[in-house]
């Protein structure tokens, strides 16, 4: 267990802001991104994963209440927590699919209060709505670790944040796209993730703030995918009816790219870097990657899925009364198609493929 841990960590790298002791961080700020690793070079030596606090004893009850299970993301978002949090390693984890349903969100987490768990980890469907919940936890005295997407409630709210930022991978896809376009026009259907989450809001906001010192290209429409493969061809099949010119689909993960791939090819539209339309995506799974290799996906913008070991490693350290980091960025990287050469993203490889767990 402890070599698939290793070997899951060795592929992640990982900026943590210790803002130390019980209190969240007032500005939490990364520290600076790690250098992209050369495709030939060696795994990053993986973080040894701390020892549970009670091995033999009882084990740590853990609540999560989990998005659901929309994306190929999430699958291996929940593998790996459910991998980290194993009877073996010392916990009890009560998983709740909470099926993208806020509602049944907030009861899981309101049932794990009651159940009177040790540690709630939450992975927000949507950013708003969490105060009267997270009261509830606070008042009872049961910590809370924010996972992947953030919260709008104010971090004294919670206990730790551990996640991408979604901003930065948004800004990370326009520049790219900048620096490809090199000042050509681009019009652009936007297929956005789930309205309301902090990835969906994060992504936009980091896309439009660089198409924003773009005159030359137009956000011709941005509409929710939900981040599934069927929402991604809903959305591109009704926008192939609406436009008929357009160069540049964004697509805010690799399912909604699926579908809408499909919708292309439907209807006879070509994509990819021997095509007519521009495709980006993110998360870089391991079949967005396949994607991108074939040049069929121009630019693939990751998003880290292996998080469970980090929140495991701040239990661990709440347990034993030790500082904790309260806010901590899973670094992201971007690939794009082979041919392509780029400051801002690294040429894909069937090596990189190859490495690719998930
Ligand atoms: O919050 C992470 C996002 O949620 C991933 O990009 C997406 O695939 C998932 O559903």
């Amino acid at each position: 267990m402890k070599k698939l841990i290793a070997m899951l960590l060795a592929l992640v790298m990982v900026m943590a802001l210790a803002a130390c002791g019980g209190a969240p961080a007032e500005e939490p700020a990364p520290t600076p991104a790690p250098e992209a690793p050369a495709a030939d070079a060696p795994a990053t030596e993986a973080p040894e994963a701390e020892a549970p606090a009670e091995e033999g004893g009882e084990a740590i009850v853990v609540g999560f209440a989990q998005v659901g299970h929309e994306s190929d993301w999430r699958t291996a978002n929940t593998k790996d927590y459910q991998t980290v949090f194993s009877a073996e390693n010392g916990y009890d984890l009560i998983f709740v699919d909470c099926d993208n349903d806020n509602a049944v969100q907030i009861e899981a987490v309101r049932s794990s209060i009651q159940q009177g768990v040790d540690y709630i980890i939450l992975a927000p469907i949507q950013s708003a709505g969490w105060e009267s919940v997270l009261q509830e936890a606070q008042d009872a005295g049961i910590p809370v670790i924010v996972a992947d997407r953030q919260v709008d409630a104010d971090a004294s709210m919670y206990d730790a944040f551990i996640g991408t930022d979604t901003k930065v991978e948004g800004v990370l896809a326009g520049n790219w796209l900048a620096e490809y376009l090199n000042g050509a026009e681009a019009k652009i259907l936007v297929i956005e993730g789930t309205i309301g989450s902090s990835a969906a809001i994060g992504r936009t906001d980091g896309f439009n703030e660089v198409a924003a010192e773009h005159p030359e290209w137009t956000i011709l429409d941005s509409q929710s995918g939900d981040f599934t493969q069927a929402g991604g061809q809903a959305v591109m099949e009704s926008y192939i009816k609406s436009y008929t010119d357009f160069n540049v689909v964004v697509c805010q993960n690799d399912n909604e790219a699926y579908g809408a791939m499909d919708a292309m090819d439907a209807a006879g539209i070509t994509y990819g870097v021997d095509g007519d339309v521009i495709i980006i995506s993110y998360d870089a799974t391991h079949d967005g990657l396949q994607y991108t290799l074939d040049g069929k996906i121009h630019c693939n913008v990751e998003c880290n899925p292996i998080q469970a070991q980090y929140v495991a490693d701040i239990i661990q350290q709440m347990e034993n009364g030790e500082e904790f980091a309260t806010y901590t960025l899973v670094e992201d990287q971007a690939f794009v198609a082979p041919g392509i050469e780029s400051e801002y993203a690294i040429t894909m490889t069937q090596e990189i493929l190859d490495g690719r767990a998930y």
